[in-house]
């Protein structure tokens, strides 16, 4: 009988003639945090992966390893890396070089990195570094894979990435960008920009785009812009004002007019976009609606009042939604879809009815102040978070229309009381959250629903409706339930939970007060 290891061995012994390639055996090392202030000299010159990860290296020198191809010195001290380091590591992919001080001697370090010509990834993430990054990866050009998170950099110069040709995920998160002048990405199909000083983009193709600003012909899919300040210039016409000023200064042009200011958006072959925490309170949301393949829009945290129907109508594939923390409240059917002469000119709702493709809605702490009748009706809702509008009132067809679709359903903290609260049979649904309310009676509808979570914690629950509980206990899992003033002379629906359910799912009730 062989071992794994004799056989890794007879492999080896097998091609140990012939070069790194033939080597099928992954050859892995990993000297992760051994307080290691140099790299190891006998290093086995058949490694392919190598991790010197959090050790105390500060340059590093020479040595040569021509089978690795990926190497890990994130979390060293490394300020310098001597020209020559990269020479001898001809089949290097990736490299993460994420914190370090390479800012420190930045000309020396930019032209080790020259070296590695054949570099899928990089990662130089938390580096100090400042606008003199691109030195370190301009000659890296068949790089796929780019990180140049939380570092200081302000500006990007004209063409920064103009080489990087197959480019397709760049990540430029946690900088001090405040907007991009010729910023050209034909490949990138994910860029991270969130928690930077982002107000526009602006790009020299003759056919522009604007917000952000990128090339006519883009591959864009996955869009990061949380936490920056667009939205914050709030009509279009200062926008214009302001773009045509910052491109004079750059290319000695103007270039905008009005109307075409987002003419091109449409061109963006976007899915995904996060523009939580931006300032769009006031902003012409319409512009958006040339984004028309998005499926997945978060707008958390921008003060939205209302949300257009000229835009809702455009997101028609639209499948997640995240609208927390704004100020929307939903239009009932009656003043929506079917009286459209009345939408138009009401400005204070927000029609959700008009979203076929919708699945997921997040609509906690919006401060809504009545669920209507058929506010979902039209959507094809598996999820519905209505958390925390703390003074929310439920239309009792609030939910009509997607009952037979919801299988999850959180209406916690809403202050609400049992009643003040029906809900409809609903066959699919297998978690509710009503946590943090003033209920004290079960819910009887929940019988038609195969519920696998239930969280009534922080309520008046004296006791569960044992009929209920039982109905329900087949596909039960975890009911929560803390933080109610139980009465421990009425428990029948305790001890089903707790022998039925528990003893064959293993259900956690998780403490009785
Ligand atoms: C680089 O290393 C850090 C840990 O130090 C890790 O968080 C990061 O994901 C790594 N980067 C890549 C591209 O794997
Ligand atoms: C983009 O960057 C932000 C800030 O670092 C981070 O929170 C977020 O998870 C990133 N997004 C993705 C999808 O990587
Ligand atoms: C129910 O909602 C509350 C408030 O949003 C949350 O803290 C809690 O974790 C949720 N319960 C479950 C089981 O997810
Ligand atoms: C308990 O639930 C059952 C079935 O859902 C219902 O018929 C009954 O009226 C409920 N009892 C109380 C006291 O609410």
């Amino acid at each position: 009988m062989f071992s794994l290891n004799d056989l890794m061995r007879v492999e080896i012994h097998i091609h140990s003639s012939l070069n790194c390639v033939l080597v099928s055996l992954c050859q892995n090392q990993s000297w992760n945090n051994q307080n290691l202030s140099s790299v190891p000299l006998d290093l086995d010159v058949r490694l392919r992966k190598l991790d010197l990860s959090n050790n105390f290296i500060t340059q590093l020198h020479a040595f040569a390893l021509p089978c690795l191809e990926e190497l890990d010195l994130s979390g060293n001290q490394m300020d310098l890396i001597s020209e020559a380091a990269f020479g001898n590591l001809a089949r290097l992919e990736h490299l993460n070089l994420s914190r370090n001080r390479l800012s420190v001697s930045l000309g020396s370090n930019s032209k080790a990195l020259r070296s590695l010509g054949g570099l899928r990834s990089l990662d130089i993430s938390m580096n100090g570094l400042s606008n003199g990054a691109a030195d370190l990866f301009r000659e890296s050009k068949s790089i796929r894979s780019l990180i140049i998170e939380d570092n200081l950099i302000s500006e990007i110069a004209p063409q920064t990435f103009e080489p990087l040709s197959r480019l397709e995920s760049l990540n430029l998160a946690r900088n001090n960008l405040a907007f991009i002048c010729d910023f050209t990405l034909h490949q990138v199909k994910y860029l991270n920009l969130s928690r930077n000083l982002v107000e526009f983009f602006v790009t020299p193709e003759d056919a522009l785009l604007y917000f952000p600003i990128l090339p006519k012909t883009n591959r864009l899919k996955y869009l990061h812009l949380q936490n920056n300040l667009l939205g914050a210039l709030d009509s279009e016409a200062v926008m214009v004002t302001e773009v045509n000023s910052l491109y004079q200064g750059v290319v000695n042009e103007t270039i905008l007019q009005n109307n075409y200011f987002h003419a091109n958006w449409r061109l963006m072959p976007l899915v995904y976009i996060d523009l939580s925490f931006n300032r769009f309170g006031s902003f012409p949301l319409e512009t958006l609606s040339l984004l028309n393949s998005l499926e997945h829009l978060d707008l958390q945290g921008n003060d939205l009042p209302h949300l257009p129907l000229v835009f809702l109508k455009t997101l028609t594939q639209i499948e997640t939604l995240n609208l927390q923390d704004n100020s929307l409240q939903p239009c009932s059917i009656l003043s929506g879809s079917l009286s459209k002469n009345h939408i138009d000119f009401d400005y204070s709702c927000t029609a959700f009815g008009q979203l076929k493709t919708l699945k997921h809605l997040n609509l906690r702490e919006n401060d809504i102040k009545i669920l209507p009748p058929n506010a979902f009706q039209g959507t094809s809702l598996i999820s519905l978070n209505l958390a925390k509008n703390l003074h929310m009132l439920i239309h009792e067809m609030a939910l009509e229309g997607v009952q037979t679709t919801l299988q999850s359903l959180i209406i916690s903290g809403i202050n609400i009381n049992s009643s003040g609260l029906s809900l409809p049979c609903m066959p699919a649904l297998t978690e509710i959250n009503i946590s943090n309310n003033k209920l004290n009676a079960t819910l009887s509808s929940l019988g038609c629903s195969p519920l696998k979570v239930i969280d009534v914690r922080n309520n008046d629950f004296m006791t569960l409706n044992y009929s209920l509980v039982e109905a329900v206990s087949t596909n039960l899992t975890t009911v929560y339930i803390s933080g109610n003033r139980f009465n421990c002379c009425d428990s029948r629906w305790l001890t089903l939970t707790s022998t039925r359910c528990c003893l064959k799912i293993g259900i956690a009730v998780h403490s009785i007060m």
